[in-house]
C-alpha cells in the first residue's frame, strides 16, 4: 500500500480503536473489552476472572496506541517472562497477519519493535525489584497480572509515567486478576484516580462452562471468588472445611484386622527428634455393595532409627496385611523408603513412594477432600488428628500456581499418613473401573491369581478423579 494511503488509514483507525481491532484482530471484542478499549482515561484498571480476554485486548491497545500515534514508546510489564512473551504473541500474530501492518514495521525483536512512524511497543518481566523496568521512559505503561507483580516494581515505575501524566499524556495501565485484597493493585482498584472495568470469567461467552463448573468443583471458595468472578479474596485460608471434617468423624478403631475388609497404609516419615513416624491405616469392607472408606487406625513412633521403622512396618504388614503401602519419599524421606524397598524383601512392591513437591501430592489432597465432602469417607473421631486439617491453606504462587501449603509449625503428620493411604485405596481401586469394560486378564495377565488389588465394588465415580 502506498504510504499515502497507510498514513490515511492510520489517520482514520486513531480515532476509532474499534474498527482498528475488527479490521486487524479480524474478531468482535466483546462488551466489556468494547468499554475498556473505548476508554481514554489516563489511569485505567481492569480487574477480570481468568480467561476474559484481558491480556489480549490490551495488547490491542498498545498496538493501536503505538502504530496511530508517531514517536510513542507502550510498555508491557507482566508478572513472569512467559506471561510477557504470551501477550507480545498477541500482537505479533496480529501484526502477522497483515501485510499492512507488517509493512510498517521497522524492527523487531524477542521483546520489542517499532513501527516506521517512530513508535515503539516493549515487553518486559517485573522481576522483584523493579530493576528491570527503572530507567524506562514510556507514554503508556501497561501492567498485566498486576496483582502478582511487587508492589518495589510499581515503585520504580509510577512516579515516571505519573509526571508525564501530569503534563498531559501518557497512560498508566493495570489488569490482572485479583489476589490479596492488599499491595498496589488492591489500592488503585479502590482509588478513584483510576477508571475501572470488571469481567467474570461467566461473562465470555468463549469460555466453556463446562470447565469453570470443574474448576470450582476443584478450587476452594475463595479460589474460585478471585480467579473466576474476580473479586479480591483471602489466598491464605483453609484447605480443608473442618466442619465437613467433622461430620465424617464418627468412626472407631480396629484394634486386631478384621477378615472382612482390605487395609491400605500410609507412611509419614518422622525428619527431625520431635516428629513422629506415623503409620496410618485404612479399610474397605470387602462385603458391603458400596462401602466406604474407613480409616482405622494409626500409629505413631518417636526418635526411632530408620531400621527400627522398617522392622516396625513389617510387623504391621504381617499383622494387617496391606493391599499397598503409600510413602512421603521426598528429601530425607527418600533413603528410608529406599530402605523399605529394599529391606521387605517379598512385601518390597507393595511400596509405592510420592514426592512431596509433585503435583501428584495436591491431587492427593484434593482426592481426600472430596472424598471427605462427599461422605465417601468415615475418620476416627479423634480431636487431635481432626484439628491436624486445618494446618492445610491454600496458597496462590507468584507464578499464578494454585497449591496447597502448610501453615508454618503445624502438626500435620496424622493428616499426610491418611492422604497417603487414601491415596493408595484410589490408586488400587482405579483398576475396578476398567474392569468393567475388559477382563482382568487383559489387564493383569501375569497377576490373575495373586490379584494384588483385589476389586473391590466401591460405589464410588473413581474415573472422575
Ligand atoms: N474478543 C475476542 N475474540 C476472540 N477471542 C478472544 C477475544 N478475547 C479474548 N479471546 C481469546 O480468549 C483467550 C483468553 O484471552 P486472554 O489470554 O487475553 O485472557 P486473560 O484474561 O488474559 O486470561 P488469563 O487470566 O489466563 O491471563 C485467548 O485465546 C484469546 O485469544
Ligand atoms: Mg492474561
Amino acid at each position: 500500500m502506498v504510504q499515502r494511503k497507510i498514513d490515511k488509514l492510520r489517520e482514520v483507525l486513531k480515532g476509532d480503536i474499534i474498527k482498528f481491532v475488527k479490521l486487524f484482530a479480524d474478531t468482535d471484542p466483546l462488551p466489556y473489552q468494547e468499554k475498556f478499549l473505548k476508554d481514554s482515561n489516563h489511569y485505567q484498571i481492569f480487574v477480570g476472572g481468568r480467561r476474559v480476554g484481558k491480556s489480549f485486548v490490551v495488547s490491542m491497545k498498545a498496538l493501536h496506541y503505538a502504530w496511530t500515534h508517531p514517536n510513542k514508546t507502550a510498555l508491557i510489564v507482566s508478572a513472569s517472562k512467559e506471561q510477557a512473551q504470551e501477550t507480545f504473541r498477541y500482537i505479533l500474530n496480529v501484526i502477522n497477519h497483515s501485510s499492512i501492518l507488517k509493512s510498517t514495521l521497522v524492527r523487531k525483536t524477542q521483546t520489542e519493535i517499532e513501527f516506521d512512524n517512530g513508535s515503539r511497543i516493549k515487553v518486559v518481566p517485573a522481576g522483584e525489584s523493579g530493576k528491570s523496568v527503572r530507567g524506562y521512559t514510556a507514554d503508556m505503561v501497561i501492567i498485566d497480572e498486576a496483582a502478582y507483580v511487587p508492589d518495589s516494581v510499581f515503585d520504580a515505575i509510577e512516579p515516571t509515567i505519573a509526571t508525564q501524566i501530569k503534563k498531559g499524556s501518557g497512560y498508566f495501565i493495570l489488569l490482572g486478576s485479583p489476589a490479596e485484597p492488599k499491595g498496589a493493585f488492591y489500592d488503585a482498584w479502590n482509588s478513584d484516580t483510576f477508571s475501572k472495568h470488571h469481567a467474570t470469567t461467566y461473562d465470555n461467552p468463549y469460555v466453556d462452562e463446562k470447565w469453570i463448573e470443574e474448576f470450582k468443583k476443584k478450587k476452594s471458595n475463595d479460589v474460585f471468588k478471585r480467579e473466576i468472578l474476580g473479586e479480591f479474596a483471602s489466598t491464605d485460608e483453609t484447605f480443608f472445611n473442618i466442619d465437613a471434617v467433622r461430620n465424617v468423624a464418627i468412626g472407631g478403631k480396629h484394634i486386631e484386622p478384621d477378615a472382612d475388609y482390605d487395609y491400605y497404609f500410609g507412611i509419614d516419615f518422622a525428619m527431625s527428634g520431635n516428629d513422629e513416624t506415623v503409620i496410618a491405616v485404612v479399610g474397605i469392607n470387602r462385603n458391603l455393595d458400596s462401602p466406604k472408606i474407613e480409616m482405622v487406625n494409626y500409629f505413631r513412633y518417636k526418635n526411632k532409627t530408620p531400621s527400627w521403622i522398617v522392622w516396625k512396618v513389617k510387623e504391621h504388614i504381617i499383622k494387617w496385611k496391606p493391599k499397598r503401602i503409600y510413602v512421603d519419599s521426598t528429601g530425607l524421606g527418600y533413603p528410608i523408603y529406599q530402605l523399605m524397598k529394599e529391606r521387605l524383601g517379598e512385601y518390597g512392591y507393595l511400596v509405592h513412594g510420592i514426592n512431596f513437591s509433585s503435583k501428584e501430592r495436591d491431587e492427593m489432597f484434593y482426592f481426600l477432600r472430596e472424598l471427605i465432602e462427599d461422605e465417601q469417607i468415615v475418620l476416627l473421631n479423634d480431636n487431635e488428628f481432626i484439628e491436624q486439617f486445618l494446618s492445610y491453606t491454600v496458597k496462590v504462587r507468584a507464578d499464578g500456581q494454585i497449591r496447597i501449603a502448610k501453615k508454618k509449625r503445624a502438626k500435620d503428620d496424622i493428616t499426610d499418613a491418611l492422604a497417603l493411604a487414601v491415596w493408595g485405596v484410589k490408586k488400587g481401586s482405579l483398576t475396578y473401573t476398567f474392569m468393567r469394560d475388559c477382563s482382568v486378564d487383559d489387564l493383569f495377565p501375569q497377576k490373575r491369581t495373586q490379584d494384588p488389588f483385589k476389586l473391590i465394588g466401591m460405589g464410588m465415580r473413581m474415573m472422575k478423579f
